[in-house]
């Protein structure tokens, strides 16, 4: 698929912008804090309904703006779709699909599919679990929308499941009677349920994804790997993981009963998907903690470039996206970065100086300038 049109209300530093676009290649060039990322932050919201820069959308609505609008036309194959969300901080968001009536902003999942590279995937080998566990649901997501839905179930029955457990803790611990537990068998249910589910799509992604970063990396960083994709789960260190969703739910189950004394104790849920990492081994050692920043650098740009490889191979080819990507790449690393992207079918770079992308990334090309994009 291919985004022909985007168009932004008070979005970030946009006031307004309209921004036809071709598929192929497009780069837009700018001075620092000019705008550029703003514009592909928007792309990839309309597809994860998120921003790769900020965990709440207040950041993204421009200072001083009660909402931002944010606007896409987008095509596939011979289908085409309008797309509108609307970002209010603090309330609901809204979205429209060819200006029907509302839909629920998750509606608009699956339209609009990306793999952003920036440079704050850095994060994804040097920092917490929680962002490798964002790296893994949003691919997920991407992969099958309805898993949206399994997430957001997911997060809902954590938090009152926590909930219980806190004020079992609290009566514990204040001397009052211990609580009826039946009502946590019942949020234990739940929670492996749906845990099963995200487990199960997860660990098919990993395996789907391993010889995709491999070769990805082998791509980036010759001769520096091998990767190793491993997920760590909360469960317990040596449990070998099915693959199967009834039999994770066995396991969430059984891992749960066994917790249950310690999450009493501790008034929080121990276990499951939410408490699990995905381990980025290079070399035989962990990444994170071992590897150079060069190396760190290389092994985020891999996984994005193997979601990208695994999405294309799934259907629906996604936008790809580079942000600030060739700065922090050598002469050699640029080129082959290029080739490498050059036929996608729609690609969006941003760079601060123009002479930093390859020729070969040939195509429409954007200035932009305090808020004005204008195309050269
Ligand atoms: N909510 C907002 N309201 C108004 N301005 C904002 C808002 N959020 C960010 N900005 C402004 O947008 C600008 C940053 O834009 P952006 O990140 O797109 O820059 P850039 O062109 O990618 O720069 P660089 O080359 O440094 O990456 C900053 O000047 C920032 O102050
Ligand atoms: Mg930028």
């Amino acid at each position: 698929m291919h985004v022909t049109h985007l168009s932004l209300a008070d979005f970030r530093s946009y006031a307004r912008v309209e921004v036809p676009l071709d598929p192929g290649v497009t780069v837009f060039v700018g001075a620092n804090g000019q705008g550029k990322t703003n514009l592909v932050e928007a792309v990839g919201y309309l597809a994860t309904l998120g921003s790769h820069r900020v965990s709440s959308d207040a950041p993204l609505v421009r200072m001083g703006a009660e909402r931002a609008v944010v606007r896409a036309a987008v095509t596939q194959g011979e289908r085409s779709q309008l797309i509108e969300l609307e970002l209010n901080p603090g309330r609901a968001n809204r979205a429209r699909i060819n200006r029907s009536s509302q839909v629920r902003p998750r509606d608009v999942l699956g339209i609009v599919r990306t793999v952003l590279f920036a440079p704050e995937d850095l994060a994804l080998v040097k920092g917490d679990p929680g962002e490798r566990r964002r790296f893994l649901d949003e691919l997920v997501t991407a992969r099958s929308p309805r898993m949206a839905g399994v997430r957001s179930d997911y997060e809902r029955v954590l938090k009152q499941r926590n909930t219980l457990l806190k004020s079992a803790a609290m009566a514990r611990r204040h001397g009052g009677r211990s609580m009826d537990l039946s009502t946590l068998d019942v949020w234990d249910q739940h929670l492996a349920r749906v845990g099963a589910e995200l487990l199960a799509q997860r660990l098919d992604l990993i395996a789907t994804l391993q010889p995709l970063a491999d070769k990805a990396y082998a791509d980036v960083a010759p001769g520096g790997g091998p990767v190793a994709l491993e997920y760590r789960s909360s469960l317990g260190a040596d449990m070998a993981l099915s693959r199967t969703r009834e039999e994770l739910y066995e396991q969430v189950t059984a891992a749960l009963a066994q917790a249950r004394k310690q999450e009493i104790e501790r008034g929080v849920t121990l276990v499951g998907p939410h408490r699990d990492d995905l381990v980025l081994g290079l070399r035989g050692m962990p990444a994170k903690g071992y590897a150079s920043h060069g190396e760190s650098w290389s092994y985020a740009l891999a996984l994005r470039l193997a979601s990208y490889e695994l999405l294309r191979g799934e259907g629906n080819e996604p936008v790809l996206v580079l942000d600030d990507v060739f700065a922090e790449l050598d002469t050699r690393r640029r080129e082959r970065l290029a080739q490498l992207v050059a036929p996608g079918e729609q690609v969006l770079v941003t760079a601060a100086v123009d002479d930093d992308v390859p020729g070969v990334l040939a195509g429409a090309r954007y200035a932009v300038s305090e808020g004005v994009v204008e195309r050269l």
